[in-house]
């Protein structure tokens, strides 16, 4: 065991001995190291003004991601570089070209959001080559300013890398140097780490995890702190012990079986929206909607689905899509009863019988139990997964779409960027021989108190011809499947008139293709139009 942390801050190494497990990266600049440009905005992940960089091995190469600091812990850093809006001054004090070009356009006003945006900005510049309106209209979803405006930030976006090409710029000219750095740093060893609030354990291999997760029931998994980050800074949650996934580089595999993708429970966001889009251009925009970059780049799909969020964009894309869910543990775990933490709620666990698991298989050369079962069993009722004391979401296995399968995948929420669904639906049709629908899966998201299939408008569907009089069927029988909740986001009335609509935006989708359902599309028609 190493106890330890040791990472990057710029140039310089910093090693720590004793540090909370839930040390945000936020306080630790501005508090410990007296580095006040990065600023606190919402500490939520909300505003962006906490944006840094984290650079990171992946596969030997340097990435370069921006996060938000305000919901990150120090100690998940472990091997990795930060920059900050500090690092950005040239050593002869002048302006890096993001910063200059923030100047020139005059996209700053009151300064508070400044920082955020230019390392946002960065990021964008380090990880692309020439970059259209969309892209940096997307790079900057997670960040909010409310005096400047857009504009001027998005015209420093365009102007930036004609005041220096992008291949000049100094933390590109450094890459290798610090990949280099940076790989005297990984390790196997488990990084154990104490401090006041408790200990945090960051395992390298899966097998370390399944041991430290069955010898710890009570310990709160971290994977992107997307979700946790927030009951430490919002709800002022003590999490202890912490056992963070990050460290363990299969658990972010994504690979192509053939006919279906498994992705490892620490896929990142980023990455899944690139494999989901080879499947369908739905999962393409879902992907591009959910949360904002800084959240892209953090959040994970294991996470998505061990929260539990009954308004989680992934599970009902999963969900129509037929996913399995892989969850592993080390083999004494199965047969003990105990105290397990599920959705942030201590329960008693009773062990189910193993006959009812669509899968149950002993891999023998890690010693790792693996359980597999339809994702949609997964979600038991409100915050209630099934997860046992001792196991962990390992992957998700997702069949791909085959000829002759409709797909539909759509988002409502308020706000277009960066906003949590109000309802969230997702549609897969077989269609026979005899065109008529063979199989349907409806998965919505918002209409109950778990992500949930609609069976009653789904059997409306089975034997139909995919038409309106059979979406029509489909739409009364909604109620029957739902009876969603009224809160800020939705009136229940609105919620089941959008889960009908979706419906019918699916077969105008599939059926009138000069018809444009989407803002996207109208904008395009008027465009050429
Ligand atoms: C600003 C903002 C915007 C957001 N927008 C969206 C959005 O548009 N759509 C959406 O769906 N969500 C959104 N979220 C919520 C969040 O980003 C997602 O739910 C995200 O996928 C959580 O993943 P994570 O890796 O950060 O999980 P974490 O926060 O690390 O963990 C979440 C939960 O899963 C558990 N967990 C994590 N990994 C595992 C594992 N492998 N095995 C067992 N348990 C595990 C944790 O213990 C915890 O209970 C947003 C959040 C923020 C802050
Ligand atoms: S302070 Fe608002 S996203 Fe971090
Ligand atoms: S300049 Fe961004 S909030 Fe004022």
């Amino acid at each position: 065991m190493r106890k330890t942390l040791r990472f990057l801050l710029g140039d310089r190494l910093v090693e720590i001995e004793r540090c909370d497990p839930t040390l945000t990266v936020l306080d630790w600049l501005r508090l410990d190291q007296r580095m006040t440009g990065t600023k606190e905005g919402c500490a939520e992940g909300d505003c962006g003004a906490c944006t840094v960089i984290v650079s990171r091995l992946d596969h030997g190469l340097l990435r370069y991601e921006a996060i938000n600091a305000c919901i990150r812990f120090l100690p998940t850093l472990d091997g990795c570089q930060i920059l900050t809006v500090e690092h950005l001054k040239g050593a002869d004090g002048s302006l890096h070209p993001v910063q200059q070009a923030m100047v020139e356009c005059h996209g700053s006003q009151c300064g508070f959001c400044t920082p955020g945006f230019v390392m946002s900005l960065l990021a964008l510049r380090l990880n692309e080559a020439e970059p259209d309106i969309g892209r940096i209209e997307d790079a900057l979803a997670g960040n909010l300013c409310r005096c400047t405006g857009y504009e001027p930030i998005i015209a420093a976006g365009r102007r930036m890398d004609e005041i220096a090409p992008r291949e000049t710029d100094r933390f590109l000219l450094e890459r290798e140097r610090v990949a280099a750095r940076l790989a005297t740093l990984s390790d196997a060893e488990t990084l154990a780490l104490r401090g006041e609030g408790g200990c945090f354990y960051a395992p390298a291999t899966v097998s370390t995890l399944a041991d430290l997760v069955a010898a710890h029931p009570q310990a709160t998994l971290v994977a992107g702190a997307t979700d946790v980050g927030l009951w430490v800074t919002k709800a002022m949650k003590r999490l202890d012990p912490v056992i963070y996934l990050g460290r363990i580089e299969t658990l972010r595999a994504i690979t192509d079986e053939g006919d279906h993708l498994r992705f490892g429970a620490m896929a990142g966001h980023a990455d899944v929206r690139t494999a989901l889009a080879a499947l369908s251009p739905q999962l393409d925009e879902l992907m591009r909607r959910f949360g904002g970059e800084q959240v892209r780049n953090a959040g994970t799909i294991g996470g998505n689905i061990a929260n539990g969020s009954p308004i989680g964009d992934l599970p009902p894309a999963l969900i129509a899509l037929d996913a399995t869910l892989v969850l592993a543990s080390i083999r004494h775990c199965e047969e003990r009863s105990d105290e397990a933490i599920q959705g942030g709620h201590t329960e008693r666990f009773d062990p189910a019988p193993l006959g009812r698991f669509a899968s149950l298989a002993m891999t023998a050369e890690d010693g790792l139990i693996r359980r597999s079962i339809p994702l949609e069993d997964f979600f038991m009722d409100y915050r209630k997964q099934d997860r046992r004391p001792g196991e962990f979401v390992e992957a998700v296995v997702v069949p791909k779409l085959t000829d002759g399968v409709l797909f539909h995948a759509s988002k409502v929420s308020k706000r277009f960027d960066e906003d949590i669904s109000a309802v969230c639906g997702a549609f897969r049709l077989m269609l026979g021989s005899d065109g008529r629908i063979s199989e349907a899966r409806l998965a919505y998201g918002g209409m109950a108190g778990i992500p949930k299939r609609a069976a009653a408008a789904e059997a409306a569907l089975v034997g139909q011809r995919w038409n309106e009089a059979a979406v029509g069927a489909a739409i009364a029988a909604l109620p029957q499947d739902f009876t969603p909740l009224d809160d800020m986001r939705a009136s229940a009335q609105y919620r089941l008139r959008i889960a009908g609509n979706l419906l019918r935006r699916f077969l105008i989708e599939t059926t009138q293709a000069q018809t444009h359902t989407r803002v996207a599309g109208l904008l395009a028609g008027a465009a050429h139009g």
